[in-house]
């Protein structure tokens, strides 16, 4: 048994995806949250850029003394390495190993296409993390960068008409590749999945990186002996790095339940 928090990290709101299903399977867990909300997004960035906010986001993760550091957040699962991550004395993981597992699990046709930011989309993670379980698998990425920015700014709803006007430019490539699984390879794009789903006719598998990742702690935690002993609702600390009033407007819609904690404003650099 193990009664420290679980932290979890995103360049924004987009990880609040993963909370939620973290919640979910995971009542009892206490919950660290950053979102870096003052750097949003981090996938127009540079590779080095992305790895030293990660390396401060999980520095920061680790003063809060948890028991697990999850990268909610693509772009910065894509950028980090291996080397980044033996020093945290606590289990990692990011969203792109879980979320390919899932993709090859449900592909038939083996051919899967990936959406994420520039930065994602460049780094050929998921590609590589995907070919690393089945080398036959054909993988087509496409970068969507404005998906963030709307995503951020509250152009979420399921009609919204500027939102599915980009998504239907951005999906083209990825319908014609013939996918029969997308992996949405950034935290914000489960936000706007009935828009995907709608527009692609409902005819592909839309792999959601947070709900992955937080299916892999659940297992990891139940495997390890390592789940809180408390038999009482866990509660979620969160942390921003710019405006906690607009995040904590806006992170009610994310989790999908009205969560009664306070947002702190921290400064990382
Ligand atoms: C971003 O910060 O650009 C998006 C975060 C993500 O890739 O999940």
């Amino acid at each position: 048994m193990d009664n420290r928090a679980i932290g979890v990290f995103d360049s924004g709101l987009g990880g609040l995806t993963t909370v939620k299903e973290l919640r979910r399977l995971l009542p009892y867990e206490n919950i660290v949250y950053l979102g870096d909300t003052g750097r949003v997004p981090y996938g127009t960035r540079g590779r080095e850029t992305i790895q030293k906010y990660a390396m401060q986001d999980m520095a920061f993760l680790q003063s809060h003394n948890v028991k697990m550091i999850i990268a909610a957040c693509g772009t910065a699962s894509s950028a980090i390495t291996s080397e980044m991550t033996s020093h945290l004395g606590v289990p990692f993981s990011g969203v792109v190993l879980p979320a390919a597992q899932a993709a090859c699990a449900s592909s038939i046709s083996g051919r899967i296409g990936v959406i994420g930011t520039t930065a994602t989309v460049r780094s050929g993670a998921y590609g590589r993390a995907v070919r690393g379980i089945n080398p036959d698998a054909r993988v087509f990425g496409s970068a969507c960068p404005l998906f963030v920015p709307l995503v951020e700014n509250g152009f979420i709803q399921p009609d919204n008409e500027i939102t599915i006007k980009v998504a239907r430019i951005y999906l083209e490539p990825i319908i014609k590749f013939e996918t029969d699984t997308l992996i949405l390879g950034c935290t914000h794009y489960p936000i706007i999945y009935d828009i995907l789903n709608q527009l692609l006719d409902y005819k592909v598998t839309l792999i959601d990186p947070g709900k992955e990742v937080a299916r892999w702690a659940h297992s990891y935690l139940i495997s390890e002996d390592m789940l809180s002993s408390s038999q009482q609702k866990g509660g979620c600390e969160f942390f921003v790095t710019d405006a906690p009033d607009s995040f904590s407007s806006t992170a009610d819609i994310f989790l999908g339940e009205h969560v009664d904690s306070q947002v702190t404003q921290i400064d990382l650099e």
